[in-house]
């Protein structure tokens, strides 16, 4: 099942907030009902975002044109409500890339918006074959191991992308070639996203696994538990450095200290060139209920201030590789993105 997809004129998704519970797919016609979906992160992760970016500008245009009857197309207008979209979240670039890419196309008309879409749902289900075929060449080349302990965090699997997933996705297909011996999932304070998700995810893939709370993942890393620690990314900046979950920073640390390898994998997409380091990344702070309380139950008293960033920026001196689906950079030995040439899509 994919994640999000594009079903007789409007876009549908699987509500991720209802997950492990319920597996519900929500049909989604208009632009208050996407953003608020973004915004309360029933769709997530920043490849579905693009996706959810795209196939929203198709959305906008559909319903804009069917608004206008016989007249022209009103592209401003598109363009207007375009950018409020845009805006629904503000650290992982995908959004704004796959509004952008769309918009691309709107002096073809709605009919061309909307392929460009459908075209952004295939290359993100094709990047992410690609990057899990390199991602796992590579765990083997540098642990030196056939089969690996990884440890990652938030969920980067099929429910953050259409299909499949990026740094989860390397795992799955860890899996596949026989060459997982356990993972290590953070549970992702304070949402839960691997608790909720992850763990779902790896349960259905039938994968061997132990779920972790997130202050032990630095210290077990300090123990030897993993070989390897993988993350996905939101917007990895010009110099490398990367923007992920609140969380990965102190495992990249940790991971520093205990001689792991740190993989960073994420689609071209989420590279941004026009962002020289991470110290310009925008981090979205989700206010104070996602700290104060869980699930409707209040935790802390009442009266409190709370700092709640929903990411984090690890340095790209910490990060021992970048995994893209066309790519293979090297931070830490001194690579920059800039450097790397690109390479064929693996399938
Ligand atoms: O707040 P979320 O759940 O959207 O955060 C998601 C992450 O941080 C993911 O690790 C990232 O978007 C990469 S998803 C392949």
């Amino acid at each position: 099942m994919r994640t999000i997809d594009w079903v007789d004129g409007a876009i549908e998704l699987i509500d991720q907030t209802l997950l492990p519970h319920r597996l519900e797919v929500r049909r989604v016609t208009e632009l208050p009902e996407l953003i608020d979906d973004i915004q309360r992160l029933a769709v997530r992760g920043a490849p579905a975002l693009g996706v959810a970016g795209a196939m929203g500008v198709a959305l906008i245009a559909a319903a804009v044109e069917a608004a206008n009857g016989d007249e022209e197309l009103d592209r401003d207008e598109v363009r207007r409500q375009a950018a409020l979209l845009r805006e629904a979240r503000p650290t992982a670039v995908n959004l704004s890339w796959g509004v952008d890419r769309a918009l691309t196309k709107l002096d073809r008309g709605t009919a061309a918006v909307l392929d460009e879409a459908l075209t952004i749902r295939d290359e993100d289900i094709a990047a992410c074959v690609s990057m899990g075929l390199r991602g796992a060449d590579l765990t083997r080349e540098l642990t030196g191991k056939d089969r690996v302990r990884v440890m990652t965090i938030c969920n980067t699997g099929s429910l953050a992308t259409v299909e499949r997933g990026t740094a989860l996705g390397v795992i799955q297909t860890l899996l596949e070639q026989g060459s997982l011996e356990e993972a290590f999932p953070l549970e992702t304070r304070p949402l839960l996203q691997g608790a909720r998700l992850t763990a779902w995810e790896l349960q259905r893939m039938e994968a061997p696994f132990r779920l972790i709370i997130d202050s032990a993942g630095p210290f077990l890393l300090s123990r030897g538990i993993a070989d390897a620690v993988f993350i996905g990314a939101d917007r990895i900046a010009a110099n490398g450095d990367s923007a992920n979950k609140i969380g990965s920073f102190s495992l990249a640390l940790a991971a520093k200290h205990a001689g792991v390898p740190f993989i960073v994998v994420a689609p071209e997409s989420t590279v941004d060139m026009s962002t020289a380091s991470g110290a310009a990344i925008e981090i979205e702070d989700r206010g104070s209920a996602e700290v104060t309380g869980f699930g409707g139950t209040r935790t802390a008293p009442e009266g409190i201030g709370t700092v709640n960033p929903a990411f984090d920026v690890t340095p790209h001196e910490l990060i021992t590789a970048i995994v893209t689906e066309r790519r293979v950079i090297l931070p830490g030995s001194g690579q920059t993105l800039s450097g790397v040439p690109f390479e064929p899509l693996r399938s």
